[in-house]
């Protein structure tokens, strides 16, 4: 949304204001203002119009410029209501000059997921794409990938949801509810969340990563694949505009500050204490996950002394 439509859109939200005062306050002419209202009332803002002048009485449910509205982040958000893949997108808008720049959607019909699986995108969900181009080494690009996993917990658990986060990047639900008995996470619980960030780099520098983030939110228990489970289903619908919102704020504030990712991302881990199996692509490692270490390794006790392991599918296991 261009930021004259912005700042019109706050302007109407702070009550009844005349069509010149706006085109005096912002500098434009009154027909420019007039087709910033239409503009907004075609993206499903409602907007009242009487003597008083404008008022915005509702905002759309779902959209680009409805979770721009308001966004204490400085990203753009591009928006379809059905789409392949958001992060097909963003890769393509990796190829142009564009950062900090969301594409989400309502619908995706070719999602895909970690080691090529495919990912189901029904409408309901929340199935975006973060392009970013963070001034770090290749090396600590994983640190956005925690950083994302931080930021849907936090959402999460603001929408009712007890989320934790298992390595490396999966968003679940204890089966047990978050009461801790132990016995559920240490299946690993039910999926509500996954990411998958792609990037490209120079030996230095990330020259751009784009980070995939598809949260089952507003979904029936029918439409979810086997082991997964929503927001709906968890605690009710949510507001997807606002659980958005939450997201994106709590990942800018993160990408500001890397050491605040781990210390948050220990807070919210399931995966921590817990006995693993990981499947890497140097072997399998078992033994009892103790840390995670920078860039987002997890530390595994095992018999053999601990090991650092960067890459691979996480299993949790019963304890001995
Ligand atoms: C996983 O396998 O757990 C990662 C799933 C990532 C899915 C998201 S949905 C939005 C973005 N676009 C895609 O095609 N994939 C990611």
């Amino acid at each position: 949304m261009n930021e004259t439509r912005r700042a019109v859109l706050d302007a109407l939200a702070e009550g009844p204001v005349a069509g010149p005062d706006l085109a005096d306050r912002f500098d434009v002419s009154r027909n420019a203002v007039w087709k910033h209202v239409e503009a907004l009332r075609d993206a499903g803002f409602e907007i009242h119009s009487s003597d008083a002048g404008y008022e915005l009485i509702a905002v759309p449910e779902f959209g680009g410029p409805t979770v721009q509205y308001g966004l204490e982040a400085p990203f753009d958000v591009e928006y379809h209501d059905a789409i392949a893949s958001t992060n097909d997108r963003a890769r393509e808008l990796a190829a142009t000059s564009e950062s900090d720049v969301v594409v989400l959607a309502d619908e995706q019909t070719g999602g895909r997921g970690r080691l090529d699986r495919e990912w189901a995108g029904p409408s309901g969900g929340v199935w975006l794409s973060l392009l970013v181009r963070p001034d770090v080494p290749p090396s600590h690009a994983p640190l956005l990938t925690l950083a994302a996993a931080v930021a849907v917990t936090r959402a999460a658990r603001e929408a009712g949801v007890p989320a934790e986060i298992k390595w490396p990047n999966d968003v679940v639900v204890p089966a047990d509810g978050g009461d801790g008995d132990g016995d559920s996470s240490a299946r690993g619980g039910r999926k509500l969340a996954g990411i998958l960030t792609e990037m490209e780099g120079e030996a230095d520098r990330v020259s751009w990563a784009v980070v995939g983030v598809g949260v089952n939110a507003n979904l029936p228990g029918e439409r979810l694949p086997a082991e997964a489970t929503s927001v709906q289903e968890e605690s009710g619908p949510v507001e997807r505009r606002v659980f958005v919102q939450r997201l994106l704020e709590t990942f800018d504030k993160l990408r500001a500050d890397p050491d605040a990712v781990l210390p948050a991302w220990r807070e919210y881990a399931a995966t921590l204490g817990q006995r693993v199996r990981v499947e890497t692509p140097a072997g399998t490692v078992e033994g009892n996950a103790v840390d995670v270490a920078v860039p987002g390794a997890l530390v595994v006790e095992t018999d053999e002394g601990r090991v650092r392991v960067h890459a691979g599918d996480c299993e949790h296991l019963r304890p001995a």
